[in-house]
C-alpha cells in the first residue's frame, strides 16, 4: 500500500474544513481546494476558530495549534491544489452532476496513484466512478458531523473499488481517529438508511392515527428507548433543518428500494409547503418563537417506541441479507453515527425478535406495504427460537462471557478479575439488561478459582452515572418494580459475595452508580473526580440502597446532607466521612488500585468468605446474637489448610500461601 503523505480536501465547506482540520492533526500535509478565495477563507476561519476554542478549554497548547496549522494550505487551482495528492477526500455538494465533474477534472491532473474518497452521504459509489480515470481508486468515505463528537467513518465499497483504495481509506482513517465499518454500495448505507427509515416511520406513526402527535413518537423515542432526541425534532433541528435532504434521500429510497419507500405524509407535506424545520420557522414543531423545543417525558405514555423500532431493525436485517455489512458494524454505526443508546440489534435482542417481526408482521397485514415485510434473516431466526436475550441466542449471544455491557478480564497470574462497566456512550449508566448481566459476571467469577478479588471500574471517564432514567418513562409500575429490585437483590449479593470486591472510582459515581460502589467492600476513589445522589434533584429518591446502606455507613448526619441536598462531595469530604477508603491522585490510580487487589487476591478466601458474610449478616441481629454467629463461623473454619498455613508461615517468617482449602 502506497504511504499517504499528502491529502487534498475539494470543498472547503461544514465537513471539508473538518476532514482537513482532523488531516492536518493527524500529521498530513493538507491542501484544501473551494472554487473561490471567499469560501477558502471561510473554511480557513472555521478551522481556527474550532483549534482557537480548544486552545482556550486547556484541551490544546498554542504551539500545537500553529503546528496544525502549518500542516495546511489553501488553493483555487484545481490542477496545482491535487497535483502532489496521494488521497483526495471530496466534500462538494451533494449533487451527482457536482461530483461526476469533479472526479473527472481531478482525474485527469492528479497522479494515476491517488486514491479518490468522496465523502457523499447517499449517492452512488460506482456511479460517481464511472467518471473517474481509474474507477477502482474510487471509495466512499462517509464522515459524521461533528468530526469531533461523531467518531463514525463509513468506507464504502463501490462495485470496482479495489483493496488498495480501501486500505489508503482505512490507514488515514485510523490516523484521524475514525472508528471504522466498511458496507456496500446501498442506498443510504448504513447509518442514514437506519435513520431515515426510522424518522420516516415516526412519521407515519402519526399519518396512520398510531400516535396521538408527533410529540408522543418523539417522547417515547427519546425517553423510553433512549435516543438522544426525537426522530421528528432530528428532522426540525439538524444543521437548521434537514426536511428538505430527508425528503430527497426517501424519493431516492422510493426509486432505488422500492417505492413503499417513499416520502410520509406530513414529511411530504412540509417539503412541498418549504418548512424544512427550525431555519424557515416550522417543521414538525413550530420555531416561530424562537423557543427551544421541549419534549414532556409524560408525552409517549400511551405510544410504544417498538413500531419504530421494528422497521429500523428489518432494514438493518435487511442489509445483512443482502451481505452489505455485518450485525457488529450496523450497531457501531448507530451508536457512534446517530448517538444511540445501544446497537440497533442489541434492541432487538432486549425486546425479543418474535415480537419485532409480530410488529413487522401487523403492519404489512394492516397497511399492505412492502417495506414492513420481515426480513427472511429475522423469520429465519424465528423459526430457529434465535429469540434474543431471553433465549440466550438472537443477533448475538448471551450467557457466560457473553456481554453487551460487560467487560470481564480474568488475570490467572495475580488471581484478579477486572469487571469494567462498559458502556461508556451513557456515562455507564446501568438498565435491566446491564445489571443481570453484572450478576451474570458474578456467577462466572464465583465458581472460577482463578479469581480472588475482583474490582469493578467504569470504562470512560465516569465510573457510573447511575441508573438509565429510560426505566421510569415505562410509566408500567410493574417494570419499574421489577428494576428497582434487581439493583437491590445484585447489590446485596455483592455485599456477601464470597470473594472481595474493591470499587476502584475512576470517576463520577452518581446515584446508582454510588449506591453499587458503597455495597463493594473497599473503595478507592480518583481524587480528582466526585461521588453524589442527584436523585431528589429529579423528583426521584435513591432506591438501591441510597437510604439504607449509605446511613449505616456513614450515620445520619453525613446521610441526609448528602441525599437532601444532592451536592456533589468531594475527594477530601468523602474520605472524611468514610464513604471511601482511599483517595489517589490519577496518576498513581491504577498502580493504587492493582496493588491492593493483588493483596486481596493474596488473602485467606475461607476467612475472607466468613468475615464478608459475618459483616453483613452480623449487622442484621443484635450483639449478642452477632457475636454467637461469630464465634461458631471462626470455630467452623479452625481446622482448614489455609489456617495451617498462615500459623506455619507466621513462625517462618515468610508471606502465606493460601489455597481456600
Ligand atoms: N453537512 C453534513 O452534516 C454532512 C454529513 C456527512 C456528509 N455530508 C456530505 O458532505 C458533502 C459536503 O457537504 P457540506 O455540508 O460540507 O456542504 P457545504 O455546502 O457546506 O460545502 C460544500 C463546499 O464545496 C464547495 N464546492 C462546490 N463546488 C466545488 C468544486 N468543484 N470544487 C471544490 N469545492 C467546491 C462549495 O463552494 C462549498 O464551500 C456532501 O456530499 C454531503 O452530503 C454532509
Amino acid at each position: 500500500m502506497k504511504e499517504v503523505k499528502n491529502i487534498t480536501v475539494l470543498g472547503a465547506g461544514a465537513m471539508g474544513a473538518q476532514i482537513a482540520a482532523f488531516a492536518a492533526e493527524a500529521g498530513y500535509k493538507v491542501v484544501v481546494r473551494d472554487i473561490e478565495n471567499k469560501y477558502l477563507d471561510r473554511g480557513r476561519q472555521l478551522i481556527i476558530e474550532a483549534w482557537e476554542k480548544r486552545v482556550k478549554r486547556g484541551e490544546l497548547t498554542a504551539e500545537k495549534k500553529d503546528e496544525f496549522a502549518g500542516h495546511l494550505s489553501f488553493i483555487v487551482d484545481v490542477k496545482e491544489a491535487v497535483k502532489n495528492a496521494d488521497l483526495v477526500i471530496e466534500a462538494v455538494p451533494e449533487i451527482m452532476d457536482l461530483k461526476k465533474k469533479v472526479v473527472k477534472e481531478v482525474s485527469e491532473v492528479a497522479s494515476d496513484e491517488m486514491v479518490f474518497a468522496t465523502n457523499t452521504s447517499s449517492l452512488s459509489i460506482a456511479e460517481i466512478a464511472k467518471s473517474a480515470k481509474h474507477p477502482e481508486r474510487v471509495v466512499g468515505t462517509h464522515y459524521f458531523n461533528p468530526l469531533n463528537r461523531m467518531a463514525l467513518l463509513e468506507i464504502v465499497h463501490g462495485e470496482l473499488t479495489s483493496d488498495e483504495a480501501i486500505k489508503v481509506s482505512e490507514s488515514v482513517a485510523k490516523a484521524m481517529k475514525r472508528v471504522v465499518i466498511h458496507v456496500k454500495d446501498v442506498p443510504g448505507f448504513v447509518a442514514n438508511r437506519i435513520f431515515c427509515v426510522m424518522s420516516n416511520e415516526s412519521d407515519w406513526a402519526v399519518a396512520q392515527n398510531e400516535a396521538k402527535s408527533t410529540l408522543a413518537v418523539d417522547s417515547a423515542l427519546k425517553f423510553k428507548l433512549g435516543l438522544p432526541m426525537g426522530l421528528l425534532e432530528i428532522m426540525d433541528t439538524l444543521g437548521g433543518g434537514t426536511i428538505d435532504v430527508e425528503y430527497h434521500v426517501m424519493e431516492y429510497f422510493a426509486e432505488t428500494l422500492g417505492k413503499s419507500y417513499h416520502s410520509a405524509p406530513i414529511l411530504e407535506k412540509l417539503f412541498k409547503t418549504g418548512n424544512y424545520g427550525k431555519k424557515t420557522g416550522k417543521g414538525y414543531y413550530d420555531w416561530t418563537n424562537g423557543q427551544t423545543n421541549e419534549i414532556p417525558m409524560g408525552a409517549g405514555a400511551d405510544f410504544e417506541p417498538i413500531r419504530v423500532l421494528a422497521p429500523g431493525v428489518n432494514e438493518a436485517a435487511k442489509l445483512i441479507e443482502q451481505g452489505a455489512t455485518t450485525r457488529e458494524e450496523i450497531d457501531i454505526a448507530v451508536l457512534l453515527g446517530l448517538g444511540f443508546p445501544r446497537g440497533i440489534l442489541r434492541m432487538a435482542d432486549s425486546e425479543g425478535i418474535d415480537n419485532i417481526v409480530n410488529e413487522l408482521n401487523r403492519l404489512h397485514t394492516t397497511y399492505k406495504e412492502e417495506r414492513y415485510k420481515p426480513s427472511s434473516v429475522l423469520t429465519t431466526m424465528v423459526m430457529q427460537g434465535k429469540l434474543g436475550r431471553k433465549t440466550g441466542e438472537g443477533f448475538y449471544s448471551y450467557g457466560f462471557g457473553q456481554y453487551e455491557f460487560v467487560k470481564l478480564n480474568i488475570n490467572k497470574v495475580t488471581k484478579v478479575a477486572r469487571l469494567i462497566l462498559n458502556r461508556p456512550q451513557r456515562a455507564n449508566a446501568l438498565n435491566l439488561d446491564f445489571l443481570a448481566e453484572i450478576n451474570q459476571a458474578l456467577n462466572e467469577m464465583e465458581n472460577d478459582s482463578n479469581v480472588r478479588c475482583v474490582v469493578i471500574s467504569g470504562a470512560g471517564p465516569n465510573f457510573c452515572g447511575g441508573a438509565d432514567v429510560s426505566a421510569f418513562a415505562s410509566g408500567k409500575m410493574d417494570s419499574v418494580l421489577r428494576f428497582s429490585d434487581s439493583g437491590q437483590t445484585l447489590f446485596t449479593r455483592m455485599e456477601i459475595f464470597p470473594k472481595p470486591i474493591v470499587a476502584a472510582i475512576n470517576g463520577a459515581a452518581m446515584g446508582g452508580g454510588l449506591e453499587m460502589a458503597l455495597a463493594c467492600d473497599l473503595r478507592i476513589m480518583n481524587n480528582k473526580t466526585q461521588l453524589r445522589f442527584p436523585e431528589l434533584t429529579l423528583g426521584l429518591m435513591p432506591g438501591w440502597g441510597g437510604t439504607q446502606r449509605v446511613i449505616r455507613l456513614i450515620g445520619g448526619t453525613r446521610a441526609k446532607e448528602m441525599v437532601l441536598l444532592a451536592d456533589p462531595v468531594m475527594a477530601d469530604n468523602a474520605l472524611e466521612w468514610g464513604l471511601v477508603n482511599y483517595a489517589i491522585e490519577p496518576g498513581k490510580f491504577e498502580a493504587f488500585v492493582d496493588e491492593l487487589a493483588l493483596k486481596l487476591a493474596n488473602g485467606a478466601p475461607l476467612a475472607q468468605k466468613l468475615t464478608k458474610a459475618m459483616f453483613y449478616y452480623g449487622a442484621q441481629a443484635d450483639q449478642r446474637t452477632g457475636a454467637f454467629i461469630e464465634s461458631e463461623a471462626s470455630a467452623s473454619i479452625c481446622f482448614t489448610k489455609d489456617i495451617e498455613e498462615g500459623i506455619t508461615s507466621m513462625f517462618s517468617r515468610r508471606l502465606p500461601k493460601f489455597k481456600g482449602q
